[in-house]
């Protein structure tokens, strides 16, 4: 039997710790900080993500098993690479396997090694390297912090004066610090964006099914860009060749070519894709599960994440364990209004048992916190309700059904969740279309 310690306290950590709670192998369960909900199904840890001498401390006296890395900023402060010292088993990737993640010029060389399918670019440590660069260029061009940025570190430029401003922003004017000491400039991508996940024990991957984020805060994909609104698996148009062209000749390629770093990865790799027609190319490498990528993963996954997750750490993945359900699994956010901006919290919420009355609808917290008994916001993301069923329209209707019983003073969530089947956008919509003005995604 085992004792497992997950770290973070997200809408994904719940998923997980809810999907880990299944396995008959699991015996004990902490979350690091966790959040309300988690408070409900496991034991929370008042220790944050990134006090990593603290968590290490906990696992040991707690005799950890298995140590599961959900916030990625405990990869960055070095959690993993502490724990594997300590001789602890972790799923999540080392320091130097996250710079698939952490360092977009990183990921650029290395697919461009590996001949991995991405955006043509060219990376630039000095403004006016970066500044001769684009006057070589064709625009539309997407100019990148190489750094963690929060999301907010990408640009799409139309002309070469909006791209010398956002070099400038970012190599001189330092906004986003020293992630912006180099830069990526790449060409701009057509087509529709999914992404999938993978579970990576080093050698092996075993691929998701595909995922859609929706990750604008209105409808239509409107409005400022969030840290995503509502997820959908799989996705209906995404074919057995899409995704046999992502396992072999993106994500083994990626996971092969960060061993040769030595850097070799485990963990879960989640690239995001440009898809148009039979086109697939990467857009980004996370290191991490996406969130709420991870709470609708979590509906559809049939195999025991314990057993997965373990067998991942000892370089024994075996694809047989990765098991999916039929049909498909939705999750719709329910945030604070203002949401990505400020927002207030201490907003009692109601309804959640209601909402979660059918047997197919699981709702995961987000930002949640319990206040003398009664539940209250405590974030932007608040809530996440899932759902499975046949199709991705059913799951659809589950999911609806359940938020409407759902409320908090000033909540929000998108109505189109799942709605887009094909992969054609809609006029108007904002995915692989080229702004006139420079666009720059607000994070939450
Ligand atoms: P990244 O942080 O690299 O994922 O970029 C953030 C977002 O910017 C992506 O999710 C895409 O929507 C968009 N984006 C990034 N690179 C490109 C590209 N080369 N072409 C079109 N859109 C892009
Ligand atoms: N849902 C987007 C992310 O986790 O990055």
């Amino acid at each position: 039997m085992a004792r497992v310690l997950v770290i973070g306290g997200g809408g994904r950590e719940h998923a997980l710790a809810w999907k880990l709670l299944q396995s008959p192998k699991v015996e004990r369960l902490f979350v690091a900080p966790g959040n309300a909900g988690t408070a409900e199904i496991a034991e929370n840890v008042p220790i944050h993500f990134t006090e990593v001498q603290d968590l290490l401390a906990f696992a040991q006296q707690e005799r950890i098993d298995l140590t599961v890395i959900g916030q990625e900023a405990a990869s960055e402060a070095g959690v993993v690479d502490e724990f594997l010292q300590a001789g602890m088993a972790v799923f999540g990737p080392s320091r130097a396997a996250a710079r698939i993640e952490t360092s977009k010029a990183f990921a650029k060389e290395l697919m461009r090694a590996n001949r991995i399918p991405t955006a043509p670019f060219r990376s630039f440590d000095n403004y006016q390297a970066a500044l001769s660069g684009l006057a070589d260029r064709s625009f539309p061009a997407v100019i990148k912090a190489s750094g963690l940025a929060e999301g907010k570190g990408v640009v799409v430029a139309g002309t070469f004066e909006q791209a010398r401003e956002a070099v400038l922003k970012l190599m001189v004017a330092k906004r986003f610090g020293a992630s912006g000491d180099t830069v990526v400039i790449e060409d701009f991508l057509l087509g529709q964006e999914i992404s999938v996940h993978a579970f990576c024990d080093d050698r092996t991957a075993v691929l998701f099914p595909a995922s859609q984020d929706h990750k604008q805060a209105y409808d239509g994909d409107k409005g400022p860009n969030t840290g995503g609104m509502g997820v959908i698996a799989p996705v209906p148009w995404v074919t057995r060749g899409h995704l046999d062209t992502i396992e072999a000749r993106i994500v083994q390629p990626a996971l092969d070519g960060l061993r040769r770093e030595h850097a070799g990865f485990v963990g879960c790799l989640y690239p995001g894709l440009m898809i148009d027609g039979d086109t697939v190319k990467v857009v980004e490498f996370n290191a991490r599960f996406g969130d709420p990528e991870a709470q609708t993963y979590m509906r559809l996954l049939d195999g025991d994440l314990y057993e997965i997750l373990d067998a991942c750490t000892r370089g024994e993945l075996d694809p047989k364990d990765v098991t999916w359900k039929s049909g498909a699994a939705i999750s719709v956010a329910a945030v604070s209004d203002g949401y990505p901006g400020s927002y207030k919290k201490g907003m009692p919420i109601s309804g959640i048992g209601k909402a979660s009355s059918e047997p197919e609808v699981v709702i995961f917290h987000g930002g949640t916190i319990r206040d003398q008994g009664a539940l209250r916001t405590a974030g932007g993301r608040v809530l996440y309700v899932t759902a499975v069923g046949s199709d991705l329209n059913d799951a659809r209707r589950k999911a609806y059904d359940a938020i409407h019983c759902i409320s908090f003073d000033g909540m929000n969530f998108r109505t189109d969740i799942g709605l887009r089947q094909t992969p054609e956008l809609a006029p108007g919509q904002s995915s692989g279309r080229p702004e006139t003005r420079p666009s720059e995604p607000e994070h939450s």
